[in-house]
Protein backbone atom coordinates (compact mmCIF):
# COMPACT_ATOMS: atom_id res chain seq x y z
CA UNK A 1 0.00 0.00 0.00
CA UNK A 2 1.32 3.73 -0.88
CA UNK A 3 2.44 5.37 1.94
CA UNK A 4 0.54 8.82 2.47
CA UNK A 5 2.64 11.39 1.79
CA UNK A 6 3.08 14.29 4.33
CA UNK A 7 5.90 16.26 3.29
CA UNK A 8 6.98 19.89 4.05
CA UNK A 9 9.00 18.53 0.44
CA UNK A 10 12.37 19.24 -0.81
CA UNK A 11 12.88 22.16 -3.06
CA UNK A 12 15.70 24.80 -4.60
CA UNK A 13 13.03 26.53 -7.12
CA UNK A 14 12.84 29.96 -6.43
CA UNK A 15 10.19 31.66 -8.69
CA UNK A 16 11.87 34.90 -9.85
CA UNK A 17 9.66 36.56 -12.31
CA UNK A 18 6.16 36.59 -13.26
CA UNK A 19 4.97 38.11 -16.84
CA UNK A 20 1.07 37.76 -18.92
CA UNK A 21 -0.55 38.62 -21.91
CA UNK A 22 -4.04 38.14 -22.86
CA UNK A 23 -4.95 39.09 -26.67
CA UNK A 24 -6.73 42.53 -26.96
CA UNK A 25 -9.97 41.88 -28.37
CA UNK A 26 -12.79 41.72 -25.87
CA UNK A 27 -15.78 39.51 -26.01
CA UNK A 28 -18.63 40.84 -23.46
CA UNK A 29 -21.60 39.07 -22.34
CA UNK A 30 -23.47 41.67 -24.65
CA UNK A 31 -21.69 40.49 -27.72
CA UNK A 32 -22.44 36.66 -26.22
CA UNK A 33 -26.21 37.67 -26.55
CA UNK A 34 -25.83 38.25 -30.40
CA UNK A 35 -24.44 34.55 -30.81
CA UNK A 36 -26.32 32.52 -28.49
CA UNK A 37 -29.59 32.63 -26.76
CA UNK A 38 -28.01 33.96 -23.16
CA UNK A 39 -27.90 36.89 -21.43
CA UNK A 40 -25.84 38.60 -19.11
CA UNK A 41 -27.40 37.90 -16.18
CA UNK A 42 -27.72 34.59 -16.70
CA UNK A 43 -23.79 34.00 -17.04
CA UNK A 44 -22.89 36.61 -14.24
CA UNK A 45 -25.00 34.90 -11.99
CA UNK A 46 -24.18 31.25 -12.85
CA UNK A 47 -20.14 32.01 -13.71
CA UNK A 48 -19.36 35.68 -12.66
CA UNK A 49 -17.62 36.07 -16.28
CA UNK A 50 -18.27 39.45 -17.50
CA UNK A 51 -15.92 39.40 -20.91
CA UNK A 52 -13.43 37.05 -21.99
CA UNK A 53 -10.00 37.79 -24.48
CA UNK A 54 -10.01 36.19 -28.34
CA UNK A 55 -7.30 36.17 -29.96
CA UNK A 56 -6.51 36.97 -33.45
CA UNK A 57 -7.38 34.69 -36.57
CA UNK A 58 -3.44 34.14 -37.03
CA UNK A 59 -2.60 35.00 -33.50
CA UNK A 60 -1.69 31.55 -31.67
CA UNK A 61 -1.14 29.80 -28.21
CA UNK A 62 3.13 30.29 -29.04
CA UNK A 63 2.25 34.07 -29.87
CA UNK A 64 0.65 34.55 -26.65
CA UNK A 65 3.64 33.05 -24.91
CA UNK A 66 6.18 35.00 -26.78
CA UNK A 67 4.50 38.51 -25.41
CA UNK A 68 4.11 36.90 -21.59
CA UNK A 69 7.84 35.89 -22.03
CA UNK A 70 8.60 39.42 -23.31
CA UNK A 71 6.40 41.26 -20.15
CA UNK A 72 8.77 39.65 -17.40
CA UNK A 73 11.72 40.62 -19.68
CA UNK A 74 10.37 43.78 -19.51
CA UNK A 75 9.22 43.87 -15.59
CA UNK A 76 11.94 42.16 -14.29
CA UNK A 77 15.29 42.33 -16.50
CA UNK A 78 14.73 39.04 -16.40
CA UNK A 79 17.94 36.97 -18.33
CA UNK A 80 16.13 34.35 -20.79
CA UNK A 81 19.28 33.55 -22.46
CA UNK A 82 20.74 31.01 -20.23
CA UNK A 83 17.38 29.19 -19.52
CA UNK A 84 18.00 25.71 -20.10
CA UNK A 85 14.76 24.07 -20.01
CA UNK A 86 11.13 25.55 -21.00
CA UNK A 87 7.97 23.52 -20.13
CA UNK A 88 4.61 24.89 -21.54
CA UNK A 89 1.69 23.90 -20.23
CA UNK A 90 -1.45 23.91 -23.00
CA UNK A 91 -4.18 22.40 -24.66
CA UNK A 92 -4.35 24.51 -27.32
CA UNK A 93 -0.77 24.10 -28.91
CA UNK A 94 -0.43 25.82 -32.33
CA UNK A 95 0.29 22.11 -33.93
CA UNK A 96 0.67 18.93 -31.89
CA UNK A 97 4.65 19.09 -33.18
CA UNK A 98 6.75 21.77 -33.06
CA UNK A 99 5.47 22.23 -29.29
CA UNK A 100 4.92 25.34 -28.27
CA UNK A 101 7.95 25.30 -25.81
CA UNK A 102 10.02 24.64 -29.28
CA UNK A 103 8.55 27.91 -30.79
CA UNK A 104 9.10 30.10 -27.40
CA UNK A 105 13.17 28.82 -27.66
CA UNK A 106 13.41 29.83 -31.41
CA UNK A 107 11.65 33.11 -30.82
CA UNK A 108 14.51 34.16 -28.20
CA UNK A 109 17.06 32.24 -29.65
CA UNK A 110 17.73 30.22 -26.21
CA UNK A 111 20.84 27.86 -26.70
CA UNK A 112 21.16 24.58 -24.76
CA UNK A 113 17.75 24.48 -23.63
CA UNK A 114 15.01 21.68 -23.67
CA UNK A 115 11.76 21.68 -24.68
CA UNK A 116 8.58 20.21 -24.02
CA UNK A 117 4.80 20.79 -23.91
CA UNK A 118 2.74 18.87 -21.08
CA UNK A 119 -1.19 18.48 -21.43
CA UNK A 120 -3.49 17.97 -17.91
CA UNK A 121 -5.67 20.68 -19.27
CA UNK A 122 -6.71 23.49 -16.26
CA UNK A 123 -4.38 21.25 -13.93
CA UNK A 124 -1.32 22.00 -16.43
CA UNK A 125 0.05 25.49 -14.65
CA UNK A 126 0.28 23.89 -11.27
CA UNK A 127 1.65 20.45 -12.98
CA UNK A 128 4.18 22.15 -14.71
CA UNK A 129 5.42 24.22 -11.56
CA UNK A 130 5.65 20.27 -10.07
CA UNK A 131 7.65 19.28 -12.39
CA UNK A 132 10.11 22.24 -12.59
CA UNK A 133 10.80 21.80 -9.17
CA UNK A 134 11.43 17.81 -9.57
CA UNK A 135 13.93 18.83 -12.91
CA UNK A 136 15.86 21.74 -10.48
CA UNK A 137 16.02 19.44 -7.71
CA UNK A 138 17.61 17.01 -9.66
CA UNK A 139 20.66 19.30 -10.36
CA UNK A 140 20.34 18.70 -14.25
CA UNK A 141 18.64 22.37 -14.70
CA UNK A 142 19.23 25.63 -13.38
CA UNK A 143 16.75 28.03 -14.90
CA UNK A 144 13.36 26.90 -16.23
CA UNK A 145 10.68 28.88 -18.04
CA UNK A 146 6.92 27.51 -16.91
CA UNK A 147 4.43 28.42 -19.45
CA UNK A 148 0.35 28.15 -19.07
CA UNK A 149 -1.05 29.64 -21.99
CA UNK A 150 -4.58 29.03 -24.01
CA UNK A 151 -6.23 30.21 -27.35
CA UNK A 152 -9.45 28.08 -26.19
CA UNK A 153 -11.42 30.25 -28.71
CA UNK A 154 -10.12 28.40 -31.36
CA UNK A 155 -11.60 25.05 -30.11
CA UNK A 156 -14.79 26.55 -28.61
CA UNK A 157 -17.89 25.92 -30.66
CA UNK A 158 -20.01 29.69 -30.94
CA UNK A 159 -22.91 28.30 -31.36
CA UNK A 160 -23.16 26.38 -28.34
CA UNK A 161 -24.26 28.29 -25.00
CA UNK A 162 -23.23 25.79 -22.47
CA UNK A 163 -19.57 26.39 -23.18
CA UNK A 164 -18.79 29.52 -25.08
CA UNK A 165 -19.93 31.79 -22.44
CA UNK A 166 -17.16 29.88 -20.63
CA UNK A 167 -13.76 29.95 -22.20
CA UNK A 168 -11.20 32.77 -22.83
CA UNK A 169 -7.39 33.69 -24.03
CA UNK A 170 -4.13 34.08 -22.44
CA UNK A 171 -0.78 33.38 -21.08
CA UNK A 172 1.42 33.76 -18.24
CA UNK A 173 5.13 32.54 -17.36
CA UNK A 174 6.89 32.15 -14.36
CA UNK A 175 10.76 31.83 -14.08
CA UNK A 176 11.91 29.52 -11.78
CA UNK A 177 15.54 29.35 -10.92
CA UNK A 178 18.19 26.79 -8.46
CA UNK A 179 18.61 28.40 -5.48
CA UNK A 180 22.42 29.03 -4.19
CA UNK A 181 21.89 27.66 -0.70
CA UNK A 182 19.37 24.93 -1.47
CA UNK A 183 16.68 26.38 -0.19
CA UNK A 184 13.30 26.59 -2.61
CA UNK A 185 9.69 27.97 -2.54
CA UNK A 186 8.00 25.04 -3.13
CA UNK A 187 6.56 24.14 0.28
CA UNK A 188 4.30 20.96 -1.07
CA UNK A 189 2.15 19.55 -3.88
CA UNK A 190 -0.71 17.29 -4.65
CA UNK A 191 -1.78 16.02 -7.54
CA UNK A 192 -5.09 13.11 -7.87
CA UNK A 193 -6.60 12.30 -11.56
CA UNK A 194 -9.73 10.68 -12.18
CA UNK A 195 -9.37 9.04 -15.58
CA UNK A 196 -12.54 7.11 -15.34
CA UNK A 197 -14.73 10.69 -15.93
CA UNK A 198 -12.62 11.80 -18.40
CA UNK A 199 -15.72 11.77 -21.01
CA UNK A 200 -17.80 14.27 -18.81
CA UNK A 201 -14.90 17.30 -20.38
CA UNK A 202 -12.80 16.89 -23.49
CA UNK A 203 -11.76 17.96 -27.13
CA UNK A 204 -11.81 14.90 -29.81
CA UNK A 205 -9.22 14.92 -32.30
CA UNK A 206 -8.14 11.34 -32.97
CA UNK A 207 -10.49 9.29 -30.93
CA UNK A 208 -14.28 8.81 -31.01
CA UNK A 209 -16.33 10.93 -28.78
CA UNK A 210 -16.05 9.75 -25.28
CA UNK A 211 -19.25 10.00 -24.22
CA UNK A 212 -20.41 7.60 -26.72
CA UNK A 213 -21.87 9.57 -28.92
CA UNK A 214 -21.17 10.03 -32.88
CA UNK A 215 -17.50 10.97 -33.65
CA UNK A 216 -17.09 14.29 -33.48
CA UNK A 217 -14.80 15.96 -36.35
CA UNK A 218 -14.88 19.52 -35.23
CA UNK A 219 -12.66 19.11 -32.38
CA UNK A 220 -14.27 21.79 -29.92
CA UNK A 221 -14.86 21.47 -26.25
CA UNK A 222 -17.55 19.21 -25.18
CA UNK A 223 -18.85 19.52 -21.57
CA UNK A 224 -21.55 18.08 -19.22
CA UNK A 225 -21.14 21.18 -17.28
CA UNK A 226 -23.66 19.90 -14.67
CA UNK A 227 -21.53 16.92 -13.84
CA UNK A 228 -18.21 18.92 -13.84
CA UNK A 229 -20.01 21.30 -11.23
CA UNK A 230 -20.72 18.33 -8.88
CA UNK A 231 -17.15 17.10 -9.25
CA UNK A 232 -15.38 20.67 -8.72
CA UNK A 233 -17.03 21.18 -5.33
CA UNK A 234 -16.69 17.71 -3.67
CA UNK A 235 -13.32 16.24 -5.45
CA UNK A 236 -11.90 19.48 -5.44
CA UNK A 237 -12.02 20.84 -1.88
CA UNK A 238 -11.24 17.00 -1.06
CA UNK A 239 -7.89 17.57 -2.69
CA UNK A 240 -7.42 21.33 -1.87
CA UNK A 241 -7.39 19.91 2.03
CA UNK A 242 -5.33 16.72 1.47
CA UNK A 243 -2.70 19.93 0.13
CA UNK A 244 -3.50 22.27 3.12
CA UNK A 245 -2.55 19.05 5.05
CA UNK A 246 0.33 18.14 3.41
CA UNK A 247 1.72 21.58 3.79
CA UNK A 248 1.77 21.36 7.85
CA UNK A 249 -0.17 25.21 7.67
CA UNK A 250 -3.20 26.04 8.68
CA UNK A 251 -5.83 27.81 6.63
CA UNK A 252 -4.88 30.95 8.44
CA UNK A 253 -1.40 30.94 7.39
CA UNK A 254 -1.63 30.70 4.00
CA UNK A 255 -2.17 34.41 2.56
CA UNK A 256 -4.03 33.86 -0.98
CA UNK A 257 -5.96 30.62 -2.14
CA UNK A 258 -5.69 30.75 -6.28
CA UNK A 259 -7.89 28.04 -7.46
CA UNK A 260 -8.25 28.09 -11.53
CA UNK A 261 -10.98 30.62 -12.68
CA UNK A 262 -13.69 27.90 -13.78
CA UNK A 263 -16.78 29.96 -12.18
CA UNK A 264 -17.28 32.07 -9.60
CA UNK A 265 -20.01 30.17 -7.89
CA UNK A 266 -17.42 27.07 -8.07
CA UNK A 267 -14.88 28.91 -6.42
CA UNK A 268 -17.33 30.04 -3.34
CA UNK A 269 -18.10 26.50 -3.03
CA UNK A 270 -14.48 25.42 -3.02
CA UNK A 271 -14.08 28.37 -0.45
CA UNK A 272 -16.80 27.28 1.99
CA UNK A 273 -15.37 23.58 1.80
CA UNK A 274 -12.21 24.53 2.46
CA UNK A 275 -12.31 27.36 4.72
CA UNK A 276 -10.58 29.88 2.69
CA UNK A 277 -12.45 33.54 2.72
CA UNK A 278 -13.26 34.82 -0.54
CA UNK A 279 -10.84 38.00 0.74
CA UNK A 280 -8.02 36.08 0.16
CA UNK A 281 -8.76 34.14 -2.79
CA UNK A 282 -7.72 35.31 -6.63
CA UNK A 283 -9.17 34.63 -10.02
CA UNK A 284 -9.33 35.94 -13.27
CA UNK A 285 -12.86 34.37 -14.04
CA UNK A 286 -14.86 38.14 -14.35
CA UNK A 287 -12.31 39.68 -16.89
CA UNK A 288 -10.62 36.67 -18.92
CA UNK A 289 -13.28 33.93 -18.25
CA UNK A 290 -11.78 30.42 -17.92
CA UNK A 291 -8.76 30.73 -19.65
CA UNK A 292 -7.79 26.69 -18.32
CA UNK A 293 -3.89 26.46 -17.80
CA UNK A 294 -3.47 30.47 -17.77
CA UNK A 295 -6.04 31.16 -15.72
CA UNK A 296 -3.62 31.01 -12.07
CA UNK A 297 -0.75 32.80 -13.31
CA UNK A 298 -3.19 35.64 -14.68
CA UNK A 299 -4.91 35.61 -11.20
CA UNK A 300 -1.46 35.92 -9.55
CA UNK A 301 -0.22 38.50 -11.91
CA UNK A 302 -3.48 40.83 -11.37
CA UNK A 303 -3.10 40.76 -7.45
CA UNK A 304 1.07 41.13 -7.86
CA UNK A 305 0.21 44.24 -10.39
CA UNK A 306 -2.23 45.78 -8.47
CA UNK A 307 -0.26 45.22 -4.93
CA UNK A 308 -2.06 42.71 -3.12
CA UNK A 309 0.58 39.59 -3.17
CA UNK A 310 3.78 40.84 -1.97
CA UNK A 311 6.90 38.83 -1.07
CA UNK A 312 7.18 36.21 1.70
CA UNK A 313 3.19 35.76 1.23
CA UNK A 314 2.49 31.95 0.92
CA UNK A 315 0.34 31.10 -2.00
CA UNK A 316 -1.92 28.11 -2.17
CA UNK A 317 -2.20 27.15 -6.21
CA UNK A 318 -4.89 24.50 -7.25
CA UNK A 319 -5.90 23.74 -11.35
CA UNK A 320 -8.56 21.33 -11.67
CA UNK A 321 -10.35 20.21 -15.38
CA UNK A 322 -10.28 18.50 -18.43
CA UNK A 323 -8.74 14.37 -17.01
CA UNK A 324 -10.28 14.78 -14.92
CA UNK A 325 -7.35 16.12 -13.35
CA UNK A 326 -6.00 18.16 -10.31
CA UNK A 327 -2.76 19.84 -9.03
CA UNK A 328 -1.93 21.87 -6.38
CA UNK A 329 0.85 24.23 -4.52
CA UNK A 330 1.85 25.74 -1.74
CA UNK A 331 5.06 28.20 -2.40
CA UNK A 332 5.69 30.99 -1.37
CA UNK A 333 6.61 34.08 -3.14
CA UNK A 334 9.85 35.60 -2.69
CA UNK A 335 9.88 38.53 -5.79
O1 LIG B 1 -12.22 24.47 -16.44
C1 LIG B 1 -12.83 23.26 -16.68
C2 LIG B 1 -13.81 22.91 -15.66
N1 LIG B 1 -15.14 23.28 -16.10
C3 LIG B 1 -15.97 23.79 -15.26
O2 LIG B 1 -15.64 24.03 -14.13
C4 LIG B 1 -17.42 24.03 -15.68
C5 LIG B 1 -18.34 23.50 -14.63
N2 LIG B 1 -19.73 23.77 -14.91
C6 LIG B 1 -20.25 25.01 -14.90
O3 LIG B 1 -19.55 25.99 -14.72
C7 LIG B 1 -21.73 25.13 -15.04
O4 LIG B 1 -22.30 23.83 -15.08
C8 LIG B 1 -22.21 25.91 -16.28
C9 LIG B 1 -21.87 27.40 -16.12
C10 LIG B 1 -21.54 25.36 -17.53
C11 LIG B 1 -23.73 25.79 -16.42
O5 LIG B 1 -24.35 26.27 -15.24
P1 LIG B 1 -25.44 25.38 -14.52
O6 LIG B 1 -25.94 26.18 -13.39
O7 LIG B 1 -24.84 24.05 -14.19
O8 LIG B 1 -26.56 25.27 -15.62
P2 LIG B 1 -27.23 23.94 -16.21
O9 LIG B 1 -26.33 23.26 -17.15
O10 LIG B 1 -27.81 23.17 -15.06
O11 LIG B 1 -28.41 24.59 -17.02
C12 LIG B 1 -29.51 25.30 -16.39
C13 LIG B 1 -30.39 25.90 -17.46
C14 LIG B 1 -30.74 24.91 -18.57
O12 LIG B 1 -32.08 25.18 -18.98
P3 LIG B 1 -33.26 24.21 -18.50
O13 LIG B 1 -32.88 22.85 -19.00
O14 LIG B 1 -33.28 24.32 -17.02
O15 LIG B 1 -34.42 24.83 -19.17
C15 LIG B 1 -29.80 25.29 -19.68
O16 LIG B 1 -30.29 24.96 -20.96
O17 LIG B 1 -29.72 26.98 -18.11
C16 LIG B 1 -29.72 26.78 -19.52
N3 LIG B 1 -28.50 27.36 -20.08
C17 LIG B 1 -28.39 28.65 -20.40
N4 LIG B 1 -29.24 29.68 -20.33
C18 LIG B 1 -28.81 30.89 -20.71
C19 LIG B 1 -27.32 26.74 -20.31
N5 LIG B 1 -26.43 27.61 -20.81
C20 LIG B 1 -27.07 28.80 -20.86
C21 LIG B 1 -26.67 30.08 -21.26
N6 LIG B 1 -27.57 31.09 -21.16
N7 LIG B 1 -25.44 30.35 -21.71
Amino acid sequence: MKEAKTSVMQSNAVITAIGTYVPERILTNADLEKLVDTNDEWIIQRTGIKERRIAGDMQFTSHLCFKAVLNMVERYGADVSDVDYIITATSTPDAVFPSVSSQVQAHFGIADCGAADIQAACAGFASAIQLANGLLLSGAYHKILVIGAETLSKITDYTDRTTCILFGDGAGAFLIEASDDGNGDILSVYAKTDGSRGHLLYRSSLSPSLDGHDLLENGYIVQNGREVYRWAVSHVSEGINQLIGRSQLSVDEIDWFIPHSANMRIIESLCERTGFPLSRTLSSIQRFGNTSAASIPLAIDQAVQAGKITSGQLLLLYGFGGGLTQSGVVLRWSI
